[in-house]
């Protein structure tokens, strides 16, 4: 099937206004790049289109996010402007009847709103359709000239504006559908007519209208749809709105969520119904949440996935990790690096579990860290203990069974072993395997001394009492030997 309709989105630019290292589009808003962003849009507002991204800025980077989505890329080098760009595109647009225009950096447009300009556009009969918006501080944007009729002669860039169209409130969203037959004559008779010295897109709208063409401008329905991210206050308000949305999709869907505002949920993420979410909470990257969870305050999730009734308790950490149904962490837990934590299990505050397999039912409650460690079911770990993973050179592992019992204190100097049922003692340093329903036990044998304590108090006080007299004498001695100076002075 000849593809009808490409879209073409504009990536290339450096985004000056910025002050970044970073090219604009790469700079992420709602949890994702802006690009990203503007690419999942496109999909899903025509899944049957090809998407084609004009990338020059940080090419490579740019590819890398957008080609796995689907998108194919097209280099353009030097960057002379958003004309040029679609210019560009020449080749991977190849013969499609319709080209629509989205610029890189204007992430929150919707499909819908996509798809509705894609209809009015074919419906309007129009050389192109432009996606315009109504904006209360137009500042910035190119604006939209409307003829009497209602159709548009024009669109003029904010440098270029006259006096009496400064005052326009109808704003180019940089988002167009064009009919590509009348497209390509007038791209090509693009000047750089402007202050620095590039061939914009927008200067195509005046020669199509010159040329006796239609040009119709639709106004977006939201205009916080259209806002470009080309200052940091920008991209701010975008990740804002971003956030904003997020958290109404999973309201909708039946997530209780405390002080909504405070919480920060990026776009891929996923929650299922009656999981509740306090205040200050963060769930990140590729988490998925679901049903009947409580996340409290301030614990920050990424990466992760808890199954149903998890309790993450307040202030933890859970990167990479997965929680089987009914665990329970923190508060103040850290789990990353595939830290999984099977039915049941539990972990309290001040542990720290990194690439480890707590069985079913396990309990680490205080002050410990499980590092490369595999943990049999129904196990108990006592506050305090340490799997001491690293060498210096190898990360090496801890086997402890099932049903074993770790006295507080302990330190298992890894590799080592401990088997089911096994028992350690508190405060062991265990360095060798110890077998199953074995006790280990390996701390220096206690000395206790009677009445060492009481001795040692009549010791100090006894002391003191001498320490305080020669003291006295000193001071004594020190004002005799004053007296006599000054004496021996007077004579
Ligand atoms: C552009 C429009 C302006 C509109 C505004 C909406 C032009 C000349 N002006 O201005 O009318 O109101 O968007 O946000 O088009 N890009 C390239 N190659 C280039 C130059 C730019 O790919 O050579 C890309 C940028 O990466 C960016 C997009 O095109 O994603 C828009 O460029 P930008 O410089 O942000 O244009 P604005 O000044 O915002
Ligand atoms: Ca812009």
């Amino acid at each position: 099937m000849a593809v009808d309709l490409v879209i073409v989105v504009l990536a290339a630019g450096k985004g000056t206004r910025l002050k970044s290292g970073l090219a604009k589009v790469l700079h992420r808003a709602g949890g994702r790049p802006l690009v990203s962003q503007v690419v999942h849009a496109c999909k899903a507002a025509a899944p049957e289109a090809r998407v084609a991204v004009v990338v020059g800025h940080q090419a490579d980077d740019v590819r890398a996010i957008v080609e796995p989505l689907g998108a194919t890329t097209v280099l353009q080098e030097p960057q002379l402007g958003t004309g040029h760009a679609v210019l560009m595109a020449r080749d991977a647009i190849g013969r499609a009847k319709y080209a629509v225009v989205v610029p890189g950096d204007a992430p929150l447009i919707r499909a819908e709103t996509l798809a509705g300009l894609i209809r009015a556009h074919k419906a309007g009969n129009a050389c192109v359709t432009i996606l315009s918006a109504l904006l209360h501080d137009p500042t910035g944007y190119g604006r939209i000239i409307r003829k009497h009729n209602g159709t548009v002669a024009a669109i003029v860039e904010e440098k270029a504006l006259a006096r009496e169209q400064r005052n326009i409130r109808e704003i180019n969203s940089s988002i167009y559908c064009f009919t590509l037959e009348k497209l390509w004559p007038v791209i090509g008779e693009l000047k750089p007519a402007n202050v620095h010295k590039e061939l914009y897109l927008t200067d195509a709208i005046a020669l199509l209208d010159q040329r006796g063409e239609k040009v119709l401008a639709e106004v977006a329905p939201d205009p916080q749809e259209v806002l470009g991210c080309n200052t940091r206050a920008e991209l701010a308000e975008v990740d804002r709105i971003f956030r904003a949305r997020k958290r109404a999709a999973l309201m909708d869907a039946g997530v209780t969520m405390y002080l909504p505002e405070t919480v920060l949920i990026d776009a891929d993420v996923e929650v299922a119904a009656d999981t509740v979410l306090e205040p200050a909470v963060q769930l990140l990257g590729a988490t998925r949440i679901g049903s009947g969870c409580t996340i409290k305050t301030g614990s920050v999730i990424n990466d992760s996935v808890l199954d149903d009734g998890v309790t993450v308790k307040q202030h933890c950490v859970v990167a990479n990790s997965r929680l089987c149904a009914g665990v329970m962490v923190g508060p103040f837990a850290h789990l990353r690096d595939g830290a999984e934590l099977r039915r049941g299990a539990r972990v309290g505050n001040y542990v720290e579990v990194k690439k480890s397999v707590l069985e079913e039912g396990v309990k680490a409650m205080h002050l410990t860290y499980l590092g490369d460690a595999t943990i049999g079911k129904s196990s108990n770990i006592g506050a305090g203990t340490i799997t001491c993973n690293y060498d210096g050179v190898r990360k090496n592992p801890t086997r402890i069974g099932e049903r074993v019992f770790v006295g507080s204190g302990t330190e298992l100097v890894a590799p080592v072993q401990v088997g089911d049922g096994a028992y350690i003692a508190a405060g062991s340093t265990i360095t060798q395997d110890v077998p199953a329903d074995a006790l280990g036990i390996a701390r220096e044998r206690q000395v206790t001394k009677d009445g060492w304590a009481a001795q040692r108090r009549m010791h100090l006080s006894a002391s003191a009492v001498a320490e305080v007299k020669p003291a006295k004498n000193e001071k004594r001695k020190a004002k005799n030997e004053k007296r006599k100076a000054k004496a021996a002075g007077r004579k």
